[in-house]
């Protein structure tokens, strides 16, 4: 065959993989406003401090800099995350909770010890804990998460500081906390169960059937001193090439399925190969993580005996894409995990928020690793801050995609990955029929929001958006995140990659027509005649 047939056997192929669709035709996103998939949880838009480089000290917490304020936040940091509308945060670690012993970080700060951080090789001051953690909760306005040492620690050591947070006076830890001056109880009720137990890096590192026992144990005693605790069991982050994933997860879910409210899983991406299309792909991993895990929930809840609890949902604890500062050089210290990011980390970063509405029934929380500095959208230093690339999705999904997640039929071109490998420590993925438009859409408040991801590197796509149960209102105000090139970055002073304003889309009847720019998220915001 001569190669220009085989160029344009190619290309008609790509173009028919979805199915109805052919070259040259107008892609199609249909959507009605009764055919829901689930409530979005406001806890889609969490995110996770972890003592680990600069995130906690010289990122949110600054004494000693002119940028900070009386309690040592970075003011300009501050403002910033409340940008990011962070419905909870999660805390001590990560890696670091397995080691961490949460007395040494309370009471007066001259009396705290210093310790040998192992997890992320760093020395330990203990300034920042338990309480300034929660100030900075209730500064930035969110809900405070906490992990306990399932590692080093013990059920106890869990039960106790429990008691330190929730228990409002009489026993020991709980007087503690008032003497340190903090009269009323935290109430904290998000508590996770350690960190990564399934991984061998992790100390501690429990098989599943142990870990299981143990955070079995720990359940019990946590919600005996504060009854109505929702508690997040360890799942899997270990998808190396010798981990079992499906067996973690299985043991998990059985053993726990009367008692745990959520089960955690991770997942980091990256593009180390410098292939666009395949990195462009790998949210839809998440997607078929959670649908294998979203069975074997199923399967458990049909036995389960829950009272009046809801079934076990998942929590995607830990998200992003993380593989530049993912060297050993590069992994530790004060300037561990500073990973700077560009387009494609945004584009990929709507595509896991996309995934996360799209399975809101089961997907009731989201925490993207981490909040600043390491791995993350906000970037400080001493003469100030910038919002890297990946903030911005996370904005306008955490400002706009609220109420009700909707089911919809999305008729576009589409392309077959390579095989490739999904990250550091990941699997390989191949995949088909990856569609150049990734779309979700949420319905609250007779407004419909809908967010699209134009995969395709260099073609826009033009599309119909047809509502079938009423018709547009008036106009849907555009925001679009773009740049002339997929690589462009932000720095101190400098933003490439933010959210733009577009002209307003004026509509008529129940169909709008819209071309969706190459390598682009848009959002589309506006009110149904129902
Ligand atoms: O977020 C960085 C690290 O990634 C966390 O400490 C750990 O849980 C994960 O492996």
């Amino acid at each position: 065959m001569k190669k220009s047939a085989l160029i344009s056997f190619g290309f008609i192929f790509l173009f028919c993989t979805s199915g109805t669709f052919l070259s040259g035709q107008t892609a199609r996103i249909k959507f009605d406003t009764d055919r829901i998939i689930g409530e979005v949880d406001k806890n889609l838009y969490g995110n996770f401090v972890e003592h680990l480089g600069r995130c906690v000290y010289g990122g949110i917490y600054d004494p000693g800099s002119p940028l900070s304020d009386a309690n040592g936040f970075r003011k300009d940091v501050l403002e910033a995350v409340k940008g990011l509308n962070v419905s909870l945060i999660r805390y001590p670690g990560g890696n670091f909770v397995s080691n961490y012993h949460w007395l040494d970080g309370v009471g007066p700060k001259n009396e705290r010890v210093p310790r040998m951080e192992l997890a992320w090789a760093r020395l330990e001051t203990n300034e920042f804990g338990t309480n300034e953690f929660i100030k900075y909760c209730r500064a930035v306005g969110s809900e405070p998460y906490l992990s306990v040492n399932m590692g080093t620690g013990t059920i106890e050591e869990a039960q106790r500081w429990v008691e330190y947070c929730n228990v409002k006076d009489g026993p020991y830890y709980a007087e503690l906390r008032k003497k340190h001056g903090f009269p009323d109880p935290y109430n904290v009720k998000y508590w996770s169960l350690g960190n990564e137990m399934d991984g061998e890096w992790q100390m501690g590192h429990l098989n599943a059937e142990d870990y299981s026992k143990k955070a079995l144990e720990a359940a019990k005693l946590m919600r005996l001193t504060s009854p109505d605790l929702r508690l997040i069991a360890t799942g899997s982050s270990n998808y190396g090439p010798a981990a079992n994933p499906d067996h973690w997860n299985r043991t998990i879910i059985t053993n726990l399925k009367n008692v745990v409210d959520y089960i955690a899983l991770h997942m980091y991406v990256g593009n180390p190969d410098n292939n666009y299309y395949n990195f462009l792909s790998t949210p839809l991993v998440m997607e078929q993580r959670t649908r294998i895990v979203r069975g074997m929930i199923d399967e458990a809840m049909q036995k389960a005996d829950r009272g009046n609890r809801p079934p076990m949902y998942i929590a995607w604890d830990e998200y992003n894409v993380w593989y530049r500062a993912r060297t050993t050089e590069t992994m530790q210290g004060t300037r561990a995990l500073e990973e700077k990011y560009n387009l494609e980390d945004a584009l990929v970063i709507a595509g896991f928020l996309n995934g996360f509405i799209r399975n809101a029934d089961i997907v009731k929380m989201a925490n993207m690793a981490q909040l600043v500095n390491v791995i993350a959208p906000v970037f400080a230093e001493e003469k100030g801050m910038f919002r890297q690339t990946i903030y911005f999705p996370l904005e306008l999904f955490a400002k706009n995609m609220h109420g009700k997640s909707l089911d919809l039929l999305v008729d576009c071109p589409s392309y077959n990955t390579e095989e490739f490998y999904l990250g550091l420590g990941e699997s390989k993925a191949k995949l088909s029929n990856v569609p150049y438009l990734d779309v979700s859409a949420t319905y609250n408040n007779g407004e419909v929001v809908i967010c699209v991801v134009n995969r395709h590197k260099d073609n826009a796509i033009k599309t119909d958006i047809i509502c079938q149960s009423g018709e547009f209102a008036d106009v849907l105000r555009i925001s679009e995140i773009n740049a002339a090139d997929v690589k462009a970055a932000n720095d101190f002073g400098v933003e490439n990659v933010k959210t733009v304003q577009k002209p307003d889309l004026k509509t008529r009847g129940n169909t709008v027509t819209y071309s969706f720019p190459a390598h682009s998220l848009t959002m589309l915001r506006g009110k149904i005649k129902l």
